[in-house]
């Protein structure tokens, strides 16, 4: 019998969202914080012509939607790199800058896929704790030690919501070695943008580079559309790494469309920003901990592991599906996708009996 190499038959796959709910009733998927609102018009739109194009292979230069990016966002084109998702970004960036000898460091609570993809390098993930529940500079700072080579920071933050502001990231990179990359992944970026200043900026000091998505504010989850700006030599390590083209046509055309209509996305986060206000205000007068959130998601915290895991059962006989948080190491917790107002009142209505609140 052939066998995978010992680094990947000893890893656990990448644990997606479970479905199993009680039967004949429709599902309210609140679990992989997916938009409630299509996209753009205009994006269906786009998608749909560049359909008839499929028989070429997609333009791997991305020149269209790089330079719609870099209009939108004031940056440099040449410095725009786009992925299949940001998670094939940051997949690249484990294979191109850590090993056995160059270590990842990153929080308590951060991304998933930020330790998969150290995994997959055969690094060692080291991480921080994470004061109530948000991103600690001096944590990170303190925890750096001489292999440290990659620092991930996920702001606004994924599953607890959390964001930190901007001047705590520029203090964190000035008080990094030069030789750490910073890594700061912005996928619910355009959430928090109408209350701080863009990081683009940081990425000229060479050593920094920021991430964000189609699959969150645009709408596009479907579409897997990631990108990021780099130092331009970053930028060619992790081209080397990336399947060229990797983001097929219709996806692209797509992209390129949503990100000409900001005015849609803009609407997209506003409304997901009343609704989650409503719905944290809410939960909160149920008695539940729920740290303000800057994204389309926020983090229900229960008494204890076994209140969220009989809230999460008395959920799905009503089929509604949140997601729990054990594999985070925060079992109390389940996660809310921001959906319709209908969806979320239902979700205050089933929470309220489960509680008897
Ligand atoms: C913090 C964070 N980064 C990256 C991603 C991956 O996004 P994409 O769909 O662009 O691969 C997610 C998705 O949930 C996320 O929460």
């Amino acid at each position: 019998m052939i066998k995978a190499n010992n680094n990947i038959a000893v890893m656990a796959p990448y644990a997606s969202a479970t479905f199993e709910v009680a039967k004949g009733k429709s599902l309210v998927s609140l679990a992989q914080n997916e938009s409630f609102l299509p996209s753009s018009k205009r994006a269906l739109t786009a998608g749909q012509r560049a359909a008839e194009e499929m028989v070429l292979y997609p333009d791997s230069s991305y020149q269209q939607l790089r330079s719609s990016i870099a209009k939108v966002h004031g940056l440099d084109a040449e410095k725009v790199l786009v992925s299949a998702g940001s998670m094939e970004l940051i997949f690249a960036l484990g294979q191109a800058y850590l090993s056995p000898s160059r270590s990842a460091l990153s929080t308590q609570y951060s991304y998933a896929f930020f330790r998969t993809a150290t995994a997959l390098a055969q690094a060692e993930f080291v991480t921080v704790p994470e004061p109530d529940l948000t991103v600690s500079v001096e944590h990170l700072l303190l925890a750096v030690s001489d292999n440290t080579s990659i620092v991930f920071v996920a702001n606004p933050a994924n599953p607890c919501g959390t964001h930190i502001p901007k001047s705590d990231l520029v203090r964190l990179r000035a008080e990094l070695r030069d030789d750490i990359l910073l890594v700061i992944d912005e996928a619910y970026g355009e959430f928090a943008d109408a209350i701080d200043e863009p990081t683009f900026d940081l990425v000229s000091g060479g050593n920094t580079v920021v991430l964000r998505t189609f699959s969150k504010a645009y709408g596009l989850a479907g579409a897997r559309v990631g990108w990021g700006y780099f130092p331009t030599d970053v930028k060619a390590e992790l081209q080397k790494i990336i399947n060229p083209g990797s983001v097929a046509t219709v996806s692209q055309a797509m992209a390129t469309a949503a990100m000409e209509d900001q005015q849609s996305m803009e609407r997209l986060c506003q409304e997901t920003t009343e609704i989650r206000s409503w719905f944290t205000a809410e939960a909160r007068a149920l008695g539940l901990e729920v740290p303000t959130s800057l994204t389309n998601f926020v983090l229900v915290c229960f008494a204890d592991a076994q209140t969220a895991a009989d809230a999460d059962k008395a959920l799905r006989q009503e089929a509604i599906v949140l997601r729990g948080m054990a594999g985070y190491g925060l079992p109390q917790a389940l996660r809310a996708t921001i959906g319709t107002k209908d969806q979320m009142a239902f979700v205050i209505d089933t929470l309220r009996k489960f509680l008897g609140a």
